[in-house]
């Protein structure tokens, strides 16, 4: 193989994107300097890029960005790679505060910092924290960060202390730690994904302590899996009130808010 084309009709995973993240050129780009020979140095680094993805390794973590939302957010294998799904808790938070508003934020457990990062990115005025008990994962969200966000590390609740908010919001971890889907993630922190036998330990423990770190009238937002909604609606229903459920693009049931009593 020596011409672009010759590579993008190899049929090699993402061929075309590894292409333009290699050469430096939009996919438009590619196709209008198809003939051109890549040298012997860009062979050899296409034909690493081209083995690693073979190997399963995610593109995000070979480009070492992802998109989400309206912005780009450096991750590595520290850091969750950030899902399109996850989007909806940023419509949902959006819909629940308008722009006058001035809300006090948690975002727990923010990777590498998407939720809270895209939410003050598009309300600057509002007050905004990111938790994790990852440094590598908030190391990276620091470096994500496009306006100013309090990050501070620890264990859920535990790294903000008698701290009271608006709204809580969190993608934790919430897959079953011996479920089969984890076969094909293996690249991405397995302490950002699992969560006791029916994935639903971190979501107990942070319903659980919300109450305490509510202001009145405040919420509560999680992501949480296509099968778990029955049980945290009822996990809920001891101090919430105003329940609601949301479905992914995929109408997976996905998300879920509700008001403290
Ligand atoms: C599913 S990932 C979500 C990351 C990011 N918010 C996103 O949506 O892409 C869960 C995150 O929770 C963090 N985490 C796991 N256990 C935690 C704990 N006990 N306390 C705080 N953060 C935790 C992980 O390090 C990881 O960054």
């Amino acid at each position: 193989m020596d011409t672009i084309q010759d590579y993008l009709n190899s049929g090699a995973k993402d061929i075309a994107p590894l292409l333009s993240l290699m050469l430096g050129k939009n996919q438009a780009q590619l196709i209008a300097y198809n003939d051109h020979c890549l040298s012997n140095e860009e062979k050899s680094k296409i034909n690493k890029l081209i083995s690693q993805r073979e190997k399963g390794v995610p593109f995000a973590y070979i480009s070492g960005t992802k998109g989400f939302y309206h912005l780009e957010f450096k991750v590595t294998p520290d850091t969750l790679i950030p899902r399109p799904e996850t989007e909806l808790l940023i419509d949902i938070a959006l819909d629940l505060f308008n722009q006058q508003q001035h809300p006090k934020i948690i975002d727990l457990g923010t990777g590498s910092g998407i939720i809270a990062i895209t939410l003050a990115d598009k309300n600057p005025k509002w007050n905004i924290t990111a938790t994790d008990y990852s440094q590598s994962a908030l190391n990276i969200a620091k470096q994500n960060t496009t306006t100013a966000i309090n990050f501070q590390k620890g264990s859920w609740f535990d790294a903000v202390p008698n701290k009271t908010f608006d709204l809580i919001v969190s993608n934790p971890p919430y897959i079953r730690e011996n479920d089969p889907y984890l076969n094909d993630l293996t690249y991405e922190p397995i302490t950002a994904l699992t969560s006791g036998r029916d994935g639903l330990d971190d979501i107990r423990i942070i319903i659980d302590n919300a109450p305490k770190h509510l202001n009145k009238d405040g919420y509560i937002l999680l992501e949480h899996g296509y099968d778990q909604q029955a049980k945290i609606i009822e996990l809920l229903s001891v101090d919430f009130i105003n329940i609601k459920t949301f479905r992914d693009y995929n109408k997976n049931d996905r998300a879920i808010v509700a008001q403290i009593k």
